[in-house]
């Protein structure tokens, strides 16, 4: 066999692309909606191969929380390979480790991390929640779990049901389901009322349902909730709902996971969106920002949940060393720069703005976020509106608002209900200039796609 062997032949974007296009899966996503083939990257900027630059409102769907190629990390990666430690460990002890688990600890709200343990998850978010589920599967003996409309947990389905060896399913008790639970999502409100009232009733709906005999719901092994829903739609929970929540899963033994694995790392103006709250969970599941751009996912839990075997979740990634050594580096200086305050500082700005823009347009339905995780929902004006008064999304009108964003040189994805809802997730580090012309790209991105032109 014989493969092409030239990396000094540069084809050209084009022939990329139409290479990625027909060689490539179905399945890809990103790359459908930015064409574009990126050569370098520092900070917010993006440049294609075609010399053009971008400002990069989607940060790696939020693991970027220091951008591109950010030169603290770029020195403990550099750093890291120049001792000579080995890549990849399995889940040795090695110093690099041991140096994140310090940092991921001190990061933590310390209720919580104070005898919290930590396992290290195949790399990807999806991983660590399926850790996180079978965790509380094997803790509880039970199976269900209660999940919210709208979340986004990961791809992974049925890995442990078509493994053979029995040793590791067996413990974990079978018959499970998924109970379905109003997330409160005022703009589309689950019970048509919005507002207070719908958050309230998204509250007491949890523990009706729970301590009804005939509601149907087995006592589950766990609720597994994000403080702010990401491909949700960027829809943040009220801290009020989230310490109901809280207290109804306490008083009747249900442990809590809370899905951190987009909001994390100063991403909601907090250094985790628990802290908003103040609630304290039973499991975090924490992924993308940990790495600094490198593969890295965990769950930390309250050790009294610490009852699986040995080898009950292994996989083969779960020691990159580079990871490591990128994701401490990565905590503490997110924590020693006041990045967070930042985050919430520049995400109240954009709020704020943005709140002003839809005043001005009315094919934005609805604004909302927390730090820098914001959305912009788009609707449809000429509809009829719903109980609440919300207008039908309009994600062709997204689409084209994407298509016009890149033109002017912004990466913005979609996401939410019917794609409709454009999410900003920059990185903490953007600055009061890069702010500005977000906003000014994107204000003219919509009203250019609103028009129609
Ligand atoms: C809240 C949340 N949980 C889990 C995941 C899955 O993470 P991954 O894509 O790394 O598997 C995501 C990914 O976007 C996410 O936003």
């Amino acid at each position: 066999m014989t493969l092409t062997a030239d990396p000094t032949a540069t084809p050209t974007a084009a022939a990329i692309l139409r290479r990625q296009r027909v060689r490539e899966s179905a399945a890809r996503t990103y790359a459908r909606s930015f064409p574009i083939v990126p050569v370098r990257a520092s900070g917010m900027t993006v440049e294609g191969a075609d010399g053009r630059r971008y400002l990069d409102c989607l940060s790696g769907a939020g693991t970027l929380a220091l951008g591109h190629n950010h030169p603290v990390v770029l020195a403990a990666i550099r750093r890291t390979l120049d001792s000579g430690a080995p890549l990849h460990l399995l889940d040795l002890a090695t110093a690099e480790k041991d140096d994140f688990t310090t940092a991921l600890l001190e990061s933590l709200p310390a209720p919580f991390a104070k005898g919290a343990r930590v396992h290290f998850c195949g790399p990807a978010g999806t991983d660590a929640v399926e850790a996180a589920l079978k965790l509380m599967q094997t803790a509880t003996g039970r199976r269900g779990a209660l999940a919210f409309t709208g979340a986004y947990h990961g791809m992974t389905a049925g890995a442990l049901a078509v493994t053979g060896n029995v040793a590791v399913k067996q413990p974990l008790p079978s018959g499970g389901e998924v109970t379905r639970l109003p997330y409160p999502y005022a703009y589309r409100c689950p019970f048509g009322v919005g507002g207070e009232a719908g958050e309230r009733l998204a509250a007491v709906y949890t523990e009706r349902l729970l301590d009804d005999p005939a509601g149907g719901v087995l006592p589950p092994a766990a609720m597994i909730v994000e403080v702010v829903q990401g491909e949700g739609g960027a829809v943040p929970a009220p801290d009020a709902w989230l310490r109901e929540q809280r207290r109804i899963t306490a008083e009747r033994g249900i442990p809590l996971i809370v899905d951190e694995v987009q909001t994390g790392v100063g991403r909601t103006g907090a250094m985790w969106a628990v802290e908003h709250s103040g609630i304290v969970p039973d499991a975090m599941v924490l992924s993308k920002a940990i790495g600094g751009s490198l593969p890295l996912a965990v769950v930390v839990y309250r050790e009294e949940y610490d009852s699986w075997q040995p080898g009950a979740h292994t996989g083969t990634f779960r020691g990159n060393t580079l990871a490591m050594a990128a994701g401490a580096a990565t905590l503490r200086h997110v924590a020693a720069d006041g990045l967070v305050a930042r985050a919430e500082q520049v995400g109240h700005r954009l709020l704020t703005e943005l709140t002003a823009l839809k005043g001005r347009l009315p094919v934005i339905g609805d604004v909302r976020g927390r730090g820098l995780m914001l959305g912009v929902e788009l609707v449809d004006p000429t509809g009829v509106a719903d109980a609440v008064g919300s207008y039908p999304p309009d994600p062709a009108l997204a689409v084209r608002v994407r298509e016009a964003c890149l033109a002017r040189g912004l990466i913005v994805e979609l996401g939410g209900r019917h794609d409709a809802v454009l999410r900003l997730l920059p990185p903490l580090t953007i600055t009061d200039e890069q702010a500005g012309a977000v906003l000014e790209r994107l204000a003219e991105a919509i009203a250019a796609a609103g028009s129609g032109s």
